[in-house]
């Protein structure tokens, strides 16, 4: 029996003969010679089978295989730099295992939504394929980075009987005759665990009823969550850019292959070193104020104002001490000047918007309670995480990063949508 080999490891096979197991991507023929492009998931291989050497019930059963029918080929494998993969295999066998003629998704272009429809086998395609291998390194990375830092993993939970970002956005959900409401975000579990812990971080995936079609927004996203007992604004905004530096750092070392699938341009990639700028709210409506983007002094930064900031550095700014009043009601004011926010937004480049959201968290438990009335948040659901501020509380801090955002952006595509495997937004619950 020759072994089968996955086409990762097919140079392991060089001289010799191997099985692949996968399915035909594209067919070529120049009629004595057929060249079938097999893909397994772990790469492709092109299988070269000659007519006048296979026998003639393989010769046709290749020819009637159409785009996708699974099979097997056997053959020897020899080096060949014109080849993707830089290896061919001279096929002697070929079993197929169902046959295709009418697989849906074509080399032709297709729009959007009918993509969109048949995500399921979308997936398969090499630019998904490519993306989806990033997003699976990237979240590998992430956890590496806080691994490696001693953090320990603490899953919070989805069903959730209070907001954490806003109760515009919530979903509901009936619990037994109560309410309960799909995780917005891990944070509030988070700031308890970390002084039982140190350092502690989630990874969910986290909800929000966003009524906004953009291209920045999905109702279903993941989000990874580090939280820090004793961290000030500085330690916040420092853990975000090392990150950021490794996880970057990661994917241009091992995805290259994917990164040229994508077409894209890693330059932007290659600049993603320490420090990263940083500048305060008012110094980035400063600068909006000079590109005369509409921006209103005071007001939270939009879309455009975002990209216009990207626009004006080469790599990933942090933008810090936003209004207190256009932030979340957990954030410690600074102490200079109260009306600031100690919290920070990281933007990324070429205009992908944010990716990190994080801030220092209020510590004092009356002030807590003041924030809770002004954002008229029933102050019951808040009982235990008020406890957090009354036996033996400090300052802590931490930050949320939406994966999504992340691989779009390193990708370099235009929608979220393409950057999780089976996307959900505002008018897409299928498949
Ligand atoms: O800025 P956000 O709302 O922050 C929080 O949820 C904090 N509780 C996190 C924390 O401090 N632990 O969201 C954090 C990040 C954003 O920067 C963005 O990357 C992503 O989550 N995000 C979304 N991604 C896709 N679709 C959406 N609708 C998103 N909303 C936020
Ligand atoms: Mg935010």
């Amino acid at each position: 029996m020759t072994p089968v080999t996955s086409i990762d490891r097919i140079a392991e096979r060089e001289g010799q003969d191997a099985t692949v197991r996968g399915w035909l991507y594209h067919k070529r023929s120049s009629g004595k010679i057929q060249f079938l492009l097999i893909r397994d998931g772990s790469g492709y291989l092109q299988a070269v089978l000659v007519q006048k050497e296979a026998r003639p019930e393989i010769w046709e059963a290749a020819e009637a295989a159409g785009q996708e029918s699974s099979l097997a080929v056997t053959g020897s494998i020899r080096k060949d730099d014109r080849a993707p993969g830089g290896y061919e295999m001279s096929v002697r066998d070929v079993e197929i295992v169902q046959s295709v003629s009418d697989y849906p998704i074509s080399p032709k272009e297709h729009g959007p939504d009918f993509l969109l429809d048949h995500r399921h086998l979308w997936l398969r395609s090499k630019r998904q394929h490519a993306l989806l291998r990033i997003r699976s390194d990237v979240e590998h990375a992430c956890r590496q980075f806080f691994h490696g830092r001693g953090f320990v993993l603490i899953d919070s939970p989805i069903l959730t009987p209070a907001a954490c970002e806003g109760t515009s956005t919530l979903f509901e959900t009936d619990y037994f005759g109560d309410k309960a409401f799909l995780s917005q975000s891990g944070q509030l579990y988070l700031e308890p665990a970390c002084q039982a812990f140190g350092k502690v971080y989630c990874f969910g995936p986290t909800f929000r009823a966003e009524k906004s079609r953009t291209r920045r927004h999905l109702t279903e996203f993941w989000m990874i969550e580090p939280e820090v007992a004793w961290a000030s604004l500085d330690d916040v905004m420092e853990l975000a850019e090392d990150l950021i530096v490794h996880v970057v750092g990661q994917v241009l070392q091992a995805r290259r292959e994917e990164l040229k699938a994508l077409e894209r341009d890693t330059a932007p990639l290659e600049r993603v070193v320490k420090p990263f700028p940083r500048i305060s709210y008012d110094e980035a409506a400063d600068l909006l104020e000079r590109k005369g983007t509409g921006f209103k002094r005071g007001d939270d930064l939009g879309a455009p104002d975002e990209t216009a900031i990207s626009e004006a550095f080469d790599r990933p700014v942090m933008i810090h001490r936003y209004p207190t009043a256009v932030k979340a009601f957990y954030m410690q004011p600074d102490p200079d000047r109260p009306d600031r926010a100690l919290c920070v937004d990281m933007i990324a480049p070429e205009g992908y918007g944010e990716l990190i959201g994080g801030s220092q968290r209020i510590h004092d438990l009356a002030l807590l309670e003041q924030r809770l009335r002004e954002h008229q948040l029933p102050e019951a659901a808040f009982r235990w995480y008020l406890d957090v501020r009354r036996y033996g509380s400090i300052p802590h801090g931490g930050f949320g990063m939406g994966i999504e955002r992340l691989v779009s952006w390193i990708g370099g595509i235009h929608h979220l949508r393409e950057a999780i495997p089976f996307p959900r937004t505002i008018n897409r619950l299928y498949p």
